[in-house]
């Protein structure tokens, strides 16, 4: 889309002068993927209008108060009160283009140390089952985690948290799961915690024990998954819990395990995702709909009856291509049959030391697009308003009146610049939260 485009279809807010004096802050001159339409009218619902790819709007200002988006409207508007301002208040975006702050919806950022020796073996031919059922993959990284200090796991996990900020991401998900044991699930939760109270970036936490099976409960599955239920309302109760994850999958946790897990979420009100069909189907999604779950995540092997099922229940599909490119997957998620049937689609990192060692949100919406065939506009939609719907923070992910003020400011041409360019970061400047980065 070009810059022709004209705002015509925008209804007006009635102008307040006493409302239009007041921002904190202002963005004039700068042109707007919104994902919404104006105020609050959401174009990515059913009835989505086709001419107006990414909600854009052109030659918009934005009045920014506290923590929150105020004011969108048409730059000639808020022109008449730019004389109520400071210079300092007022950020002149000659142009560019505004996103909401990016989102990464699906991580497991929080580890110690590092898994490059099976990175080797698997070039050697070993694949990720092998190398799990040989005690290495996940048990590797929960033995590293669980020898780490806060402070040693603070520090490394630090360091893909700014990766990750410096490309705009204003959000993101952070699991635990490489603990296994209370201490340590509960060591990497508050990590999690303490990057999102040190840094402007929102943390939203998963409860992820049932990850893998720790050694010490080799040939006794169940009763670990009775511990895990155990732990949760304890953790629950420290508030370190967002939402609760698992891992179903045969060499992971069977869907009647998970659901015990699931139960004991319910009971404490934590909303529900899972680790979904993607070395095969064991009836994952099935079940996360079952729990009207946030979203289901990989969905390599999800089936057209889950898919309907994930429709009925607006869970979000949650694609990881960073996953399926390093274990050199050839199984696509069924992205045809998503679209078909309206599943919202997001996309996110994965960042995880065994299957997705990857620091860059903008290079899983290149591979999203190249590897899983979705558009320029699928794929910022899926780190925006669908990333933010997988997180349950409805206040996140668009530009539109009353959602927070989190946005990033971009030195491109056209929205389908992030997608296409490969590891160039065009950042011009980030508001979390009402404040500049
Ligand atoms: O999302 N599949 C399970 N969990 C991670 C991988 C974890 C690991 O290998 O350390 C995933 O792919
Ligand atoms: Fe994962």
């Amino acid at each position: 889309m070009d810059n022709a485009t004209n705002t015509t279809h925008i209804k007006k807010p009635p102008l307040d002068n006493t409302l239009m004096s007041s921002f904190d802050r202002l963005i004039i001159n700068a042109n707007l993927a919104t994902f919404a339409t104006d105020y609050g009218f959401d174009i990515y619902a059913s009835n989505k209008d086709q001419s107006t790819p990414y909600g854009q709007l052109h030659n918009a200002a934005i009045g920014i108060k506290g923590n929150k988006i105020a004011w969108i409207g048409s730059n000639d508007t808020m022109s008449t009160y730019l004389s109520s301002y400071h210079k300092e208040q007022i950020y002149n975006a000659e142009n560019a283009w505004i996103t909401p702050g990016l989102i990464d919806c699906h991580t497991h950022l929080v580890y110690a140390g590092n898994r490059s020796n099976e990175f080797e073996a698997r070039l050697q031919g070993a694949s990720y089952q092998e190398i799990a059922e040989q005690g290495g993959g996940i048990l590797s990284t929960v033995n590293a985690t669980r020898e780490a200090s806060i402070d040693e796991l603070f520090a490394q996990s630090e360091k893909r948290l700014l990766a990750l900020m410096t490309e705009g991401v204003t959000s993101i998900e952070i699991k635990s799961g490489y603990g296994l044991d209370l201490d340590s699930e509960r060591k990497m939760l508050t990590v999690a915690r303490q990057l999102g109270e040190k840094h402007p970036i929102h943390v939203s936490t998963s409860y992820l024990a049932a990850h893998a099976l720790p050694p010490e409960y080799k040939g006794r599955a169940n009763d670990y998954i009775e511990q895990v239920c155990a732990w949760l309302p304890i953790l629950h109760n420290e508030g370190l819990v967002d939402a609760v994850d698992g891992f179903c999958e045969n060499i992971g946790f069977s869907s009647a395990q998970i659901k015990r897990i699931f139960e004991v979420a319910r009971s404490l009100g934590l909303p529900v995702k899972l680790h979904s069909e993607q070395l095969s189907n064991i009836g994952a999604s099935e079940l996360v709909t079952e729990f009207q779950g946030l979203s289901s995540d990989h969905l390599e092997h999800l089936s057209e009856d889950d898919i309907k099922k994930m429709a009925a229940s607006n869970t979000v599909a949650v694609l990881l291509p960073g996953a399926f490119y390093t274990l050199r997957d050839t199984t696509l998620p069924p992205i045809d049959t998503l679209r078909q049937h309206q599943v919202p689609m997001a996309i996110s990192t994965d960042c995880n030391p065994g299957t997705s060692p990857m620091t860059s949100l903008l290079l899983v919406m290149n591979m999203g697009c190249t590897l899983f065939y979705l558009t320029a506009e699928e794929v910022l939609a899926g780190t925006t308003i669908y990333a933010a719907q997988a997180l349950g923070l409805p206040q996140k992910g668009k530009i539109a009146v009353g959602y927070d003020a989190d946005l990033v400011i971009w030195d491109i041409m056209r929205p389908a610049d992030l997608a296409y360019q490969i590891g160039l970061n065009p950042i011009k400047r980030i508001l979390s939260q009402g404040q500049w980065c």
